[in-house]
């Protein structure tokens, strides 16, 4: 575990103050906000899934160790850190600790206590704070029934001058709005982390070629994800050969990889705990198909429309519907679909298709934290420092009858990552081979 944030502790604490300003808007006057770690995860008898932070806990504090509580207070401690005690014998079994010290000194916290702590500490921080910022139903359900028993016990005393917060928050509408607009050294992280998948997807499209598996492709993925020094992937990597492409969520990654198999990759490395997001497909004999090329062109002409029209003001639902247009023109071309198109699109008949949205935010989570609507309830506005996906795709099932023979069993996603700036849009992945020169030139036999 790290025993100091990964940036300047600077940086975590100009956010913190940004949260804490945010939550005299939202509710004046006195107010506490906690943010609980996510619980260890069994993998199985005794042995746990690697650990991951939780990304607002991580964003407010660098922090990463399990058992964690973050908590802000527009009292005279603003920022107490809850952490695990050092522990000399379980610090030689598990791995070094923070300890409360660490606590203050490397993540400048104003106070920390170890966990055992908890229902006193947290007691004392939400006694006579009118304002409760907590997430129900976050990442930690019984941490929920914890913040639940302080709050009973604070009304029971309520004769004995104790007060319960009359208000409930969710912080997330703080939080989640502040990850939404990358900081510099935020895209810094990530440009690291699209460079690492930049270097997997060039091995998975050298790795997949007939007669290799589908595992072999996510071991050259994960050898530069873990290699290149990421953390490793941010997202479990889909690696699907043939018609394994066309379930959306295919994770198995043991088939074998054939002649004549279109392979796609969906796959990125983490560095500081932020994700790239990117998918490729590539022909694993090094060459498109005449219809495999002219599917992939279809969709590689989507996603540059959606892509050449990013910039501020424009939303994410405006690039969808013009995904869905462009798609839904080329499934009546490629003869996919008959009729007219805007009553296939009006119908939904693309969906047979194309059943997933265009994008979504990306950052700490590869479906990163963040509202899709503003504040009237319509669809947001794209501004400088977002970052998000565009990744449009044509999954044909192979049993579909309707589908001219030729394209059955081809499943085909380009997925990018696009940071908007002021003037418009930077395709971050773009040197990610993604043309058909490009992709067969990388996965030429
Ligand atoms: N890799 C998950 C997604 O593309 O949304
Ligand atoms: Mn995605
Ligand atoms: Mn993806």
């Amino acid at each position: 575990m790290a025993l100091a944030p990964p940036f300047p502790p600077d940086i975590f604490a100009a956010r913190r103050i940004l949260v804490l300003r945010k939550m005299a808007e939202i509710a004046p006057g006195p107010s506490v906000a906690i943010f609980p770690s996510t619980p260890v995860a069994v993998r199985n008898h005794d042995v746990d899934h690697p650990y991951r932070a939780d990304s607002d806990l991580f964003w407010l504090t660098g922090f990463e160790e399990p058992e964690a509580v973050a908590v802000l207070s527009t009292g005279d401690r603003p920022f107490t850190l809850f952490v695990r005690p050092r522990d000399r014998e379980k610090e030689i079994w598990n791995g070094r600790r923070s300890g409360v010290d660490g606590a203050k000194t490397a993540f400048g916290a104003d106070a920390a206590f170890t966990v055992d702590a908890l229902d006193k500490e947290l007691t004392e921080a939400i006694a006579g704070k009118g304002t409760l910022f907590y997430r129900i139903g976050g990442v930690d359900q019984g941490f929920d029934a914890r913040i639940a028993r302080i709050l009973q016990g604070l009304r029971m005393r309520a004769r004995a001058g104790a007060a319960a917060p009359t208000r409930i928050e969710d912080p997330g509408q703080i939080v989640h709005e502040l990850r939404l607009r990358k900081r510099p050294e935020e895209l810094t992280a990530l440009r690291k982390a699209v460079e690492i998948t930049r270097r997997g997807h060039l091995a998975a499209m050298q790795t997949g070629r007939p007669g290799s598996h589908e595992y072999e492709v996510q071991a050259a993925l994960e050898r530069e994800f873990r290699g290149g020094g990421g953390r490793g992937w941010g997202y479990y990597p889909i690696v699907a050969a043939g018609m394994n492409a066309t379930v959306l969520h295919y994770n198995e990654n043991s088939d074998p990889v054939r002649d004549g198999d279109l392979v796609l990759v969906d796959a990125g490395g983490e560095v500081d705990l932020y994700t790239a997001d990117v998918t490729r497909t590539f022909p694993a004999s090094g060459r498109f198909s005449d219809p495999q090329r002219a599917a992939y062109e279809l969709v590689l002409g989507a996603a540059d429309e959606a892509i050449a029209n990013t910039r501020p003001g424009v939303s994410i639902d405006e690039l969808h519907e013009g995904t869905v247009r462009h798609l839904t023109a080329g499934m009546v071309k490629l003869g996919l679909l008959e009729g007219d198109v805007d009553k296939l699109i009006k119908d939904g008949a693309f969906r047979r298709y194309y059943m997933h949205r265009t994008s979504h935010w990306l950052g700490l989570d590869v479906h990163d934290a963040g509202n899709y609507r503003d504040e009237s309830g319509g669809p947001r506005k794209l501004e400088p420092g977002m970052v998000f996906t565009i990744e449009p795709g044509l999954y044909v099932a192979p049993d579909d009858e309707k589908a001219p023979k030729e394209f059955r069993g081809i499943g085909i996603r380009i997925e990018d990552d696009i940071l908007v700036t002021e003037g418009g849009h930077e395709n971050l992945t773009a040197a990610i081979p993604r043309t058909v020169v490009e992709v067969e030139k990388t996965a030429r036999r």
